[in-house]
């Protein structure tokens, strides 16, 4: 089974996710988490390119294929060879980050950039994709008190709001589930354990 978080900026996915894996794996499951842009060699590489503060030239299309590059080498490297043997994967953002950040945040051609993620995944897409919703300014907020300020952080208030709403839009498909992100840690924590436990007792 192959899940996602996917979030907007402070949503606080990333802190969620090392007591998901635990919960699971005390319930018999395999798991191996991972993250998005990274997860390889490469991948983490290519990282470093996309978050230097430095690289304020960078164009849109640089980003995206930037993005799918990384993801090509994630998709063959890590996921599916995991999920051939039956693991939950578990990843810190995927493609559905491209659709929101490039596609809705820098107002790329939606068609060309699902085209791109085709190319890059050959195709393969999460069985459950976990949003974590919160308000822009509270999430862009709680990103500035850590230290991990990064280029794509530092894009318009604007470009954060775009992204959240094409976030809330691909939400409404059935492969989704939202959490509320603006409660209190733990209650966040429940939430997103009751709703992969759903869906995982519906795989079985
Ligand atoms: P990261 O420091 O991992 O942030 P976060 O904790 O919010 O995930 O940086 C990843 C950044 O890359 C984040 O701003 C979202 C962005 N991103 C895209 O724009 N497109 C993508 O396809 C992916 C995977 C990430």
């Amino acid at each position: 089974m192959f899940i996602t978080l996917e979030g907007p900026e402070g949503s606080g996915k990333t802190s969620h996710i090392p007591y998901l894996v635990e919960f699971l794996r005390e319930q018999g499951h395999i798991v191996f988490p991972t993250r998005e842009p990274g997860g390889t060699s490469i991948g983490e590489q290519v990282r470093e390119i996309l978050n230097d503060l430095k690289n304020t030239e960078m164009i849109p299309r640089t980003e995206t294929l930037l993005f799918q590059a990384a993801r090509a080498q994630f998709v063959e490297e890590v996921i599916k060879p995991r999920l051939t043997d039956g693991e939950i994967v578990i990843s810190d953002r995927y493609a559905d980050s491209t659709i929101a950040y490039q596609g809705y945040g820098h107002q790329q051609d939606l068609v060309q950039i699902h085209a791109l993620i085709e190319y890059a995944t050959g195709g393969l897409l999460p069985d459950l994709t976990v949003y974590l919703d919160v308000e822009v300014e509270v999430g862009l907020k709680r990103k500035k008190k850590d230290d991990e300020w990064n280029r794509l952080d530092a894009y318009t208030v604007e470009f954060h709001r775009r992204v959240r709403s094409g976030y809330l839009k691909m939400a409404e498909s059935e492969r989704w589930v939202v959490v509320d992100a603006s409660r209190g840690w733990d209650e966040v924590q429940e939430n997103l354990k009751e709703k992969i436990i759903e869906r995982l007792k519906g795989d079985e």
